[in-house]
């Protein structure tokens, strides 16, 4: 066993957000541009390349992995990389593998998730609505989605589903997520936009404060502040009216940093030790030379000594926030 993964300022390392792919199925308009180029796939680590730098985490402390994207379900043999990763939740080494999905592909994974242990999964949505649905990700089909989310409550996964906050009609649909969520025993999380990546479009113009939004909810609902956590940033209330839980994640209006857990690698192998900072290090070669597991130790812990005290979004409420990384090489 490693010395637990403890950065400059205290924080351990518990929780590792590992991409498994760039590419996604939509092209949602405050994460993608409509054109994207996407990696070539030699580029991309090998799924047993990714379970080994897990392990790698693992060994050093991490107890919970969320797999994103782009959208992770769109890798091909995903599920051989669940799979490898089950026997951890059975021996105790992980508390939790997760993963964070746009959902369209959700109805055809839901069992084999559950049956490698997964629990709880988290998917995007940010309305009900097929047209602004469509609209929102350029081309995605509402329908799947519902399918996905249904046949994920039915195997007996948690469901969560995040929102990012936009003005203009989200205002009104945030009701109707609301009901739909609560009625459903899901989670309902609002996301502030973060401005990571050239878009296409102005974000400012979109640009929707949390604080905006609660004040408004909460002349129609009666928010109730509770101290739950989900390992997350998001900070929840109940809802009296649904008993249902809502959370909020403010990335530009409040700090979150201070308690941070996390760390994220992309596909290619890249650590981010803070998702609102430009720069990554490259555990690739390492990973594929000699000595891999020490190799790569060394480089998180390098990584990690420069883990930023928090990031420096306040820039942001401009479309830029100078990080020209999409959202989606990280998935959040
Ligand atoms: P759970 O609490 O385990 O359900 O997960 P989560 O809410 O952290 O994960 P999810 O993948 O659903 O992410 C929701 C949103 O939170 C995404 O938009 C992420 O980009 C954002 N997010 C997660 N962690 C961080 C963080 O450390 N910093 C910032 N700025 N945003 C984060
Ligand atoms: N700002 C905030 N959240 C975003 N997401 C994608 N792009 C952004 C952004 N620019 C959300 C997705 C998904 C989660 C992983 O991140 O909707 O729910
Ligand atoms: Fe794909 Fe998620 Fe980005 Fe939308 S937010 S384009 S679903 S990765």
């Amino acid at each position: 066993v490693h010395a637990p993964l403890i950065d400059s300022f205290g924080r351990q390392v518990t929780y590792l957000r590992l991409s498994v792919t760039d590419r996604c199925d939509l092209r949602c308009t405050y994460c993608m541009s409509e054109h994207m180029t996407f990696l070539p796939r030699q580029d991309v680590l090998t799924l047993e390349e990714l379970y080994r730098l897990a392990t790698i985490f693992m060994r050093g402390g991490v107890r919970k992995i969320r797999l994103t994207g782009g959208e992770p379900l769109v890798r091909k043999n995903v599920m051989q990389l669940f799979n490898l990763l089950a026997p951890h939740l059975e021996n105790g080494d992980l508390d939790e593998v997760t993963l964070t999905t746009n959902g369209t592909l959700l109805a055809r994974y839901a069992e084999a998730l559950f049956a490698a242990g997964v629990r709880r999964v988290n998917v995007s949505l940010d309305t009900l609505d097929a047209g602004r649905y469509a609209q929102i990700t350029r081309w995605g089909r509402l329908q799947p989605v519902l399918n996905g989310i249904d046949a994920a409550l039915a195997v007996g996964l948690k469901v969560k589903l995040n929102a990012v906050a936009m003005s203009g009609p989200f205002e009104r649909e945030v009701d109707e997520l609301i009901r739909f969520a609560h009625g459903r025993g899901m989670d309902l999380t609002l996301i502030e936009e973060m401005p990571l990546g050239e878009t296409g479009l102005d974000r400012s113009s979109s640009f929707l404060p949390l604080d905006t939004l609660r004040r408004s909810l909460a002349e129609r609902w009666t928010l109730m502040p509770i101290d739950d956590r989900t390992g997350g940033p998001a900070r929840y209330v109940r809802l009296a009216e649904t008993g249902g839980r809502l959370g909020f994640i403010t990335p530009l209006s409040c700090d979150f940093c201070s308690s941070c857990n996390r760390i994220r690698v992309s596909c290619t192998g890249d650590l981010y030790a803070c998702m609102g900072k430009e720069g990554a290090i490259g555990l690739r070669q390492a990973l594929r030379g000699e000595d891999p597991e020490e190799a790569v130790c060394n480089r998180i812990r390098d990584a990690l000594a420069l883990k930023p005290k928090g990031h420096a979004f306040e820039i942001t409420r401009h479309s830029h926030s100078g990080i020209a990384r999409h959202m989606s090489v990280l998935g959040g």
